[in-house]
């Protein structure tokens, strides 16, 4: 897969999934224009790339900003002409009972995670539709489609995404695709705060998924690189669990010996 002569934005590059699906983009020989909130974080990946001789620029960038938004696009439209893979997924993560959450937090995380995703979108189809062409990726969670008690914001977050995805692949095709991605556990700095939230250890969490280990950030990558080369060509408005086979249920009843 060569993704010579595209031009990729990522959000929230500097760790993770992001970073991972940086690295492999910029190894495929695509553009990438690396966003994140963390200045420090994201010059990192920066670095990283360029010495492996890849080509890419790092734009300080909160999503939840309309401004930040404007000034990203214009300053990837400037330096590389077009835009033609968009992967929505920087985002935050919250572990509370329903009523334990204020307002305040609701907002701030629904403005980074289902916000950031819409003015992504906002910002960046115009240009996909002018040149006909474009490939976006939103990053979901297995929270969308499983309950789990305290998930309740960071659930319907997630939600919000894969519903969003759905319409927008609707409304711009046939040009531009839309699919979202729905990761279980995988192994970065976000499940480790999880962990630490829910005094829960990796381990066990591991344990419960049938493949028997946590993801990488490197397998939801490479599901990124599919979605956003010309192999899923004809799929749009679809949805790719990368879970080790989390949300498909661990065995209910054993054989007995
Ligand atoms: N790790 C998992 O197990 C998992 C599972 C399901 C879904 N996801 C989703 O995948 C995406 C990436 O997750 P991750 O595990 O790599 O997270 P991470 O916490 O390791 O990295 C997230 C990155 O986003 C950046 N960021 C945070 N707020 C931002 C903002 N307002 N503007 C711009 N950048 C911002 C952070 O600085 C960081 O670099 C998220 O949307 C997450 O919800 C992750």
């Amino acid at each position: 897969m060569n993704l010579e002569n595209e031009v990729a934005l990522i959000t929230g590059g500097g760790k993770g999934i992001g970073k991972a699906t940086a690295l492999l983009l910029a190894k495929k020989k695509a553009k990438v224009v690396i966003t994140d909130i963390n200045e420090e974080d994201g010059d990192k990946t920066l670095q990283e790339i360029k010495g492996k001789g890849g080509e890419a620029i790092f734009i300080k960038h909160d999503v939840s900003s309309e401004e930040d938004w404007i000034r990203a696009v214009n300053k990837s439209i400037d330096r590389y002409k077009f835009i033609n893979i968009l992967f929505n997924n920087a985002g935050i993560f919250t572990l509370k009972p329903l009523f334990e959450i204020s307002l305040d937090e609701w907002n701030k995380l629904m403005n980074i995670n289902v916000t950031g995703t819409f003015l992504g979108m906002k910002h960046v189809v115009p240009h996909m539709i002018k040149n006909k062409k474009g490939s976006i990726i939103n990053a979901s969670s297995t929270a969308a489609i499983n309950g789990a008690p305290n998930h309740s914001l960071y659930g319907a977050s997630k939600g919000a995404i894969r519903s969003l995805t759905k319409h927008a692949a609707t409304e711009f095709a046939p040009n531009v695709r839309v699919n979202s991605i729905y990761p279980g556990f995988v192994k970065t700095q976000m499940i480790d705060y999880a962990s630490e939230l829910s005094n829960t250890k990796l381990d066990n969490q591991a344990s419960s998924v049938p493949l028997n280990k946590l993801g990488t950030p490197t397998d939801v990558a490479n599901l990124v690189l599919y979605l956003a080369s010309d192999m899923s060509s004809y799929i749009t408005g679809s949805e790719f669990v990368v879970d080790g086979g989390l949300s498909a249920g661990p065995p209910v009843w054993e054989i007995k010996e």
